[in-house]
Formats: C-alpha cells, structure tokens, sequence
C-alpha cells in the first residue's frame, strides 16, 4: 500500500487541483504498442471481464456530480468546485480511453452492461454529493489494487504503461475526494458506513474478479488490507483536513 502523505501536494487547503488537472491534461499518456505481443486465448479470457467493467465504470459524464457540484458550490461559497470536478471527470474519460484503446488493439469487445459498475451506478444516485463521494473514491481504492494487479497479470508493456498511469492519477484523486468529504462535515455514523462500504464493495469485486486479483499476486487478505489501509488514510484526511503523516 502506498502513502498518501508522500504525494507533492502539502497545504491541502491552498492546493491547487484545477492546475494539476490542466497540467495532466498537457501531458497524457500515449500508448505505445510497438513491442506489443498478441494475448494468449487464456490471458484473453483473464483479463477481458474485468477490463470491460473498468472501462465502463471510468466512462461516466459525471452529470449528477456536476449537478449535485455546483449545488454544493452555491451553498458553501466554494465557486472553484464544479470547475474542479470538471476537470476531474475528463481525467477519469482519459482513463477510460486508455482502456478502450488496449481493448480496441486487443479486440475487447466494450462492455454494456457490468454487474459492479451498475451497482456503483445505482449506489452514487442514492444520495446526493457526499454519497456520490464517497462511493467514487471507494471504486478509486478498490481501483488501485486491481490496476497493480492488473499489471502483472499479462507480458503487455501497453497494459503496464496504462496501469502505471492510472496508479499516478488515481492516488492524487483520493486526496482530492477525502478533502471535499472533509469540507462537507460528516457524522460520526458516516465513518462507519464507509467502512462498511469497503468491506462489501471490495469483497464483491474480488468475487468478480479474483482471477485476475489471484494472476496478479493478490489474496483477499492483502486486497482487504490495502483497501481498508487506503480507507484509514481517507477517513483520516476527511476528519483532519491535511495529509499528515503522523496519521499514517
Ligand atoms: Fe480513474
Ligand atoms: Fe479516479
């Protein structure tokens, strides 16, 4: 599990997260396949289900953010959020492309429908912008041991490439979620069902999952122990406001 206290971000109240959106957009990955083997019938059949679903779960417009967005932006005098979130959704598009154009070269066909995205879905629309919050970051936890799992899972230096950016984007975004769960004040029963949360959401992807989880170098015990470590970090910046590292 990776710390999030060692990301260069500091001061979380005077970050500026619209400029390091902007500058990852400059700077986006370009995926090269040149050395690129063909997948095997078996890795194929591995990876594909899993992959559909991310792709899928990456791909939201986010309107009912942007909406639930600039609600919150209106009321708190926080003008900046709803550009902010702007800015988010279109890196978590990028995300979703990289996957398309893997799926695209390895002819993945793209999902419709898939079982914990629809699920993810359902749950984000329930309440409105802390439960959508805290349902995201939960998929971003989740997202960072699958994307490692991911990894190693196939010999594809594309897949690597793309896991790799992930890993890079989805950590800073954890910070950012848990920070505006810290602006929006929570009840103390809110930790505990976020909790709760993890525990059933990371046990029905590694149901889903657990082969690509198992290739890659996982149990449930190490996925249950990197989700909920990620988990502890979060909960520690939205009750503290900062990335101190002597919450770790
Ligand atoms: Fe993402
Ligand atoms: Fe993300």
């Amino acid at each position: 599990m990776i710390s999030l206290s060692a990301l260069p971000i500091g001061d979380l109240s005077q970050f500026d997260w619209i400029a390091r959106f902007k500058a990852n957009q400059v700077h986006r990955l370009q995926i090269d396949f040149s050395t690129e083997p063909e997948l095997t019938p078996l890795e194929r059949s591995l990876i594909s289900p899993s992959i559909q679903s991310f792709q899928k779960g990456e791909a939201s417009e986010g309107r009912f953010l942007l909406h639930h967005a600039k609600q919150y932006a209106d009321r708190s005098h926080d003008p900046n959020y709803p550009e902010t979130m702007k800015w988010f959704v279109l890196e978590e598009n990028w995300h979703s492309s990289y996957l398309k154009k893997y799926m695209d070269y390895h002819q993945i066909p793209v999902a419709r429908h898939s079982f914990p995205d629809d699920i993810f879905r359902l749950l984000r629309k329930i309440g409105g912008l802390r439960s959508e919050i805290v349902v995201l970051v939960t998929a971003e936890m989740i997202a960072l041991s699958y994307y490692r799992a991911l990894a190693e899972c196939v010999d594809s230096p594309a897949l690597k490439s793309i896991c790799r950016q992930m890993l890079k984007d989805e950590l800073p975004h954890i910070v950012f979620q848990s920070y505006t769960l810290y602006k929006l004040k929570s009840h103390p029963l809110q930790k505990l069902l976020r909790i709760l949360l993890m525990e059933v959401t990371m046990t029905v992807v590694w149901f889903c999952y657990k082969k690509v989880f198992q290739a890659g170098g996982y149990s449930y015990c190490r996925l249950a122990s990197d989700c909920l470590g990620y988990l502890k970090q979060s909960i520690q910046i939205e009750e503290t406001g900062t990335l101190s590292q002597k919450n770790q």
